[in-house]
């Protein structure tokens, strides 16, 4: 049993695999968390309240920290009740445990309100579950000023470390790891989506590296505006509270009626950053990505917009398309441009008709081409947008997010379609059906080009036009589910000018996103390395283009960079010579064996790329393993040999590797490790980019032994 409640020490027991969270009732009342860490033998050993010191003058461990007396942690809710009363005094009422799902029901004592704390317990992925639902029983409005998902409480020790994933537009997913002070360290989006500049993630490590050591970490399932807040004492644990940001945030409950807050996901293990990894990656396939499309394999791409930008049309998408079948792609996509009157990016969006100049006979001769050409056909839209120099601004130029008396502030043109409004997203609907059952159209690359300030929604009044930021995102989730029923055969790829919207709540709609607009291969190990150590490899588009020229990085170094995801090609095929079309049918040939592995594996980073100069990476699947070497030219420098030791095999079972003939034993992979040296000898005053390297190897574990 996954959830145990022991009577007589009123102590609720939450074990996954291998981990336990432990909270109890304290003689006043109040629910305080009393442990979490490794699973332990038997009930008796998990501290229950006999352990708590009551500090008298604040409260803290609370399990569900409120505002409201004297709560010293980061307030998980918030109420501001009609007569002023602006603090939340709860009791336990009663508490219901469903299999793997515990509800504990807390109400207000005066006001009727009700708060129930849902714990979901993933055991096989050593995860929790999180969230709260707040009902209102009262005759009165309530508004809801803070309504976080849930606190946890974490070892305070000195080597404490909290890593998290930073960045910018085209440079994504940068790993960051620091030192915890006393005070507070706030990761969070006030920009109406996940944002490129932080990500809704965090790990505190304990000295661990990628193959032990203890780590507490979580992530917030949502797309909008979230915070995730460690708040360090000198005495107490460490508090990390997640959940939606609080920062301009009400939102107006009436009487009878429920608002949910998203979901946080957070575990714990001892085994090291691999294991961290392999819970998350197993855990977004299996339970959070769209179901009929996670084990599935992902097809190779092709996409235009390297190569013709917004001059799409019939004729050039038809030659890139034969040029792209001729190399092994499976999926044609045919990116911005090919609507309204867009020849750039100041016009058009939000007009989703065909463009008559450009496809005189609409979309289908084109889809038919690549369909006979054995391809599937994928398509660009973005449909939060318009430009106001398109016919549906000068239509509905109430339609857009803006203030009164303020201007509205274009970001590469272009303003915000306030998709709370119902009439907006039926008009999303509308196109967005008619696109797909007019068209044998298989992919959609959704976009989502700026970012959200100036939120005003002038149809309501001051306070609460605070919920757009709430209902922005719901109302996309909303969308999402409606056009998914209608088309289950489609797969939706998320894109915010790069990886702009990254994050749990999205990837339960969109199948696939797009990390970066930066496809320079060098920068990209930096991308991918933090994209991969909390999402899966199998969502992670990665296309090889000719971003800084053809000639800059050698190309089948762009094609294993590329082949650490999903492999797409993003080149300009028409400039592709003999030799390089013979390199990218090779690859892509190649990545269609080992893509499964890729794709499906376990994935262990062997050597970082922000520790050294070269990157190494390891694939599992079953009797499979992939392993990529990177190595870059400042590495050559050192004249040294790399010597990689594979993690995750079997000791005593045989593997041959596929590219030296050699035979070792799992042990040996794994202990005396495989040993590269730079194959050019090099004055160390070179430093040409043609000199990154790639290497490939496969192994393939004997089933005899
Ligand atoms: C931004 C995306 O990140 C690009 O890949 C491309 O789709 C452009 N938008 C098109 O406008």
């Amino acid at each position: 049993m996954a959830i145990k409640y022991i009577e007589n020490r009123n102590l609720w027991i939450l074990e996954t695999k291998n981990t336990a969270y432990c909270f109890a009732k304290y003689k006043d009342g109040h629910i305080k968390n009393t442990y979490y860490g490794p699973k332990l033998v038997f009930e008796s050993d998990y501290p229950g309240i006999e352990n708590y010191i009551d500090r008298d003058y604040w409260l803290w461990d609370e399990e569900l920290p409120v505002r409201g007396e004297g709560n010293f942690v980061e307030h998980n809710i918030k109420i501001n009740f009609e007569d002023g009363t602006r603090d939340v005094v709860l009791e336990l009422k009663d508490f219901i445990i469903k299999k793997n799902e515990l509800k504990m029901i807390y109400v207000d004592t005066h006001y009727n309100v009700q708060i129930t704390t849902v714990y979901n317990i993933k055991e096989e992925f050593d995860l929790i579950e999180r969230h709260q639902i707040i009902e209102n029983n009262n005759e009165n409005i309530i508004k809801i000023e803070d309504a976080k998902s849930g606190t946890f409480y974490i070892p305070n020790k000195k080597e404490a470390k909290i890593n998290y994933l930073t960045g910018m537009w085209i440079h994504e997913f940068q790993k960051r790891k620091e030192p915890i002070n006393e005070g507070k360290k706030i990761l969070e989006s006030r920009l109406g989506k996940t944002s490129a500049f932080l990500n809704p993630f965090i790990a505190v490590d304990y000295s661990a590296n990628q193959s032990n050591g203890e780590i507490f970490f979580g992530l917030v399932k949502w797309s909008g505006n979230w915070k995730i807040e460690v708040q360090k004492q000198l005495y107490e644990r460490i508090a990390v509270t997640m959940g939606l940001n609080e920062w301009d945030f009400n939102i107006f409950l009436n009487p009878g009626k429920c608002f949910e807050t998203p979901e946080i996901v957070f575990g714990y293990t001892n085994q090291g950053f691999d294991y961290m990894t392999h819970c998350l990656h197993s855990y977004t396939r299996k339970k959070i990505l769209p179901e009929n499309n996670s084990d599935t394999q992902k097809k190779v791409l092709y996409n235009s917009w390297e190569a013709t930008l917004f001059d799409v049309n019939e004729e050039n998408q038809k030659e890139l398309a034969k040029k792209a079948a001729d190399i092994g792609i499976e999926l044609f996509v045919m990116d911005d441009g090919w609507f309204g009157n867009r020849n750039d990016d100041s016009k058009g969006l939000g007009d989703w008709f065909v463009n008559k100049n450009k496809f005189p006979d609409g979309l289908t001769p084109l889809i038919e081409y690549v369909n006979k050409l054995g391809m599937d056909f994928g398509l660009w839209v973005e449909p939060e947008m318009v430009n106001p120099n398109s016919e549906l601004y000068r239509k509905h130029p109430e339609w857009v997010l803006h203030f009164p008396n303020r201007p509205k502030t274009e970001k590469r043109n272009q303003l915000i379609l306030n998709i709370a409004k119902q009439e907006v997203k039926e008009y999303i609907l509308e196109f967005m059906n008619d696109l797909l059952n007019n068209h044998n159209i298989k992919y959609i690359k959704w976009d989502m080009n700026r970012y959200v300030f100036e939120s005003g929604w002038p149809e309501k009044n001051s306070e609460k036009q605070k919920e757009i930021w709430y209902y922005y995102v719901k109302n996309l989730y909303d969308i999402m589910i409606s056009l998914r029923k209608n088309h289950p055969e489609v797969i939706f790829e998320n894109c915010s000018s790069g990886g702009g919207r990254v994050d749990l709540g999205i990837m339960n709609f969109y199948d696939e996103v797009w990390p970066s607009d930066n496809t320079n291969p060098f920068d990209r190990q930096y991308i991918q390395e933090g994209f991969s150590m909390v999402y899966p490899t199998s969502i992670m588009r990665s296309w090889v283009t000719d971003w800084e020229g053809k000639n800059t990085y050698p190309l089948d170094f762009r094609f294993k960079v590329s082949m650490a995801g999903s492999l797409g090609i993003g080149s300009n095929l028409k400039e592709f010579d003999i030799k390089d079309i013979e390199i990218a049918k090779k690859n892509i040939e190649l990545y269609k064996q080992i893509r499964n592995v890729i794709q499906h594996g376990k994935y262990y980073l062997l050597n970082s790329i922000y520790e050294d100069n070269y990157q190494a990476l390891q694939y599992t699947k079953n009797n499979d393993t992939v392993l990529f070497v990177y190595i870059n030219p400042k590495a050559l420098n050192n004249f040294s040999s790399y010597n990689i030791k594979l993690r995750g095999l079997e000791e005593k079972s045989l593997y041959k590797i596929e590219e030296t003939g050699e035979n070792l034993s799992g042990k040996a992979l794994m202990e005396r490790g495989i040993t590269i040296y730079p194959e050019i000898k090099i004055d160390a005053a070179i430093r040409k980019k043609d000199l990154f390297t790639a290497k490939l190897f496969r192994f393939r574990k004997d089933e005899k032994k």
